[in-house]
């Protein structure tokens, strides 16, 4: 019997061993993130993660440090450049973007080391929420949270006493999304309890602010932030839920960037020199890419944005332009712009 189990166990060894030998390469073994920040990040921030010169420390530094780890883990996906303020000091270089040169996993491992190396003393980053900040859908979503919808809801999405609680709401995360698209696209008024608690005060509409991808976004943003596990919304829910809206980004790249020629009122100017967009059979068109083109690249006096602007903010302006002054054009999204050569 002894024997018996002796020869299972040698087995055992040897087939352990085999499977390891025969997989290497393949194996997905977890990626070293000490080795990751020796390689990739030390240069800048030095091995004790202390910084040097124009490169912040990341050892005692409480952005590293958070619970919420939305901001970190977007800085490395990213990159980061401008001024901050790190225990004390300012900084304004530029953290370069690792997203096409490290997997996530990659990134996850460096930064649960950079949060556990030193005197940092913080939790693992997963995989999957390297991931999901991936997705720029989640990013975008997160973007638009801060910048609409944070001041009243809390960037911890706690809300206060007058604005209610997005985290850990039941009507946030219900499996079937269409109250909550509603209600960012209609605004709400009227009793509202969560969690025991009231709430009676006015949740501005967003339809004509925000687009539906916009919409979808901040929704995905919302259902899967904190402590929130719902699944993501996509922009054809959205669509489905109400009327085509215009976009608030749309429309100030637009008076910011496109007016001066085209007019505040699509009507165009410059004795005919400017064409108008409002009712142009181009704009208008079902496949977009032909005008993307334009706005990407330019055309004679029209100049090329490719560069200036950002897909995002491309595929807002185009969407603005294809609905605002009574254009019948469908949105426009990010991918569509991406595909134009
Ligand atoms: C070429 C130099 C350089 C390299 C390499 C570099 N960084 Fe940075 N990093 C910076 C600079 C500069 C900043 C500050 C950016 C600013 O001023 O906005 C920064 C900022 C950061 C921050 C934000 C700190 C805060 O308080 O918000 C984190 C986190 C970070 N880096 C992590 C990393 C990791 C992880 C790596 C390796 C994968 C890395 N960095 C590689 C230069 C670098
Ligand atoms: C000016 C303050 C304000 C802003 C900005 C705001 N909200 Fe609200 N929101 C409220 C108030 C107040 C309510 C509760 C309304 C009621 O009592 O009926 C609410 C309710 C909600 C609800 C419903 C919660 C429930 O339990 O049914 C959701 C979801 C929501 N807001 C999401 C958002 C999103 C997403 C944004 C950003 C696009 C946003 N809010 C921006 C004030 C705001
Ligand atoms: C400096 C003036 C100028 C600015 C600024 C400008 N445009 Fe243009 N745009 C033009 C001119 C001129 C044309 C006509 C080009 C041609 O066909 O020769 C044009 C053409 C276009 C067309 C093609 C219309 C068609 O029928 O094919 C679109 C779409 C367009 N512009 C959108 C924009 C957007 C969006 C912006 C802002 C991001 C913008 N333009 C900014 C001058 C401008």
């Amino acid at each position: 019997m002894r024997y018996i189990i002796a020869c299972l166990a040698a087995a055992a060894v040897a087939a352990f061993a085999l499977t390891h030998a025969g997989s290497a390469g393949a194996a997905p073994v977890a990626p070293d993130g000490k080795a990751i920040f020796a390689t990739k990040c030390s240069a800048c921030h030095q091995a004790t993660g202390l910084g040097n010169g124009p490169y912040p420390p990341l050892a005692g530094n409480p952005d590293v440090n958070g619970s919420d780890t939305a901001a970190l883990i977007a800085t490395v996906l990213h990159g980061r450049s401008g001024p901050i303020t790190i225990l004390g000091h300012a900084y304004s270089g530029n953290m370069p973007a690792w997203r096409d040169q490290l997997t996530n996993a990659e990134i996850a491992a460096v930064l649960t080391y950079v949060r556990s190396a030193w005197t940092n003393k913080s939790p693992a980053v997963s995989e999957d929420q390297v991931a999901a900040a991936a997705r720029p859908v989640a990013l975008s979503g997160a973007d638009l949270f801060v910048a609409k919808c944070a001041t009243c809801h809390q960037a911890n999405g706690q809300g206060t006493a007058a604005y209610p609680p997005l985290a850990g709401n039941a009507d946030v995360t219900l499996a079937d999304p269409k109250s909550i698209i509603a209600t960012i696209v209609n605004g709400r008024t009227g009793p509202l309890t969560v969690a025991s608690a009231s709430f009676n005060g006015k949740m501005p509409a967003w339809k004509g602010q925000l687009s539906n991808a916009d919409i979808a976004a901040v929704a995905t943003y919302v259902r899967g932030a904190w402590s929130n596990k719902a699944a993501g919304v996509t922009e054809q829910q959205v669509a489905s839920a109400g009327p085509v809206v215009l976009s608030a980004v749309g429309m100030s790249v637009y008076g910011n960037k496109c007016a001066a020629c085209h007019q505040a009122s699509g009507k165009g100017g410059g004795g005919g020199l400017f064409p108008a967009l409002a009712g142009d059979a181009h704009v208008n068109a079902v496949d977009p890419t032909p005008i993307l083109g334009t706005i990407e690249h330019g055309k004679n006096v029209m100049p090329a944005w490719k560069g200036q602007l950002s897909a995002a903010d491309i595929a807002a302006v185009a969407t603005y332009i294809r609905s605002a002054w009574g254009n019948k054009g469908g949105p426009v999204s990010e991918s569509d712009v991406a595909a134009i050569k």
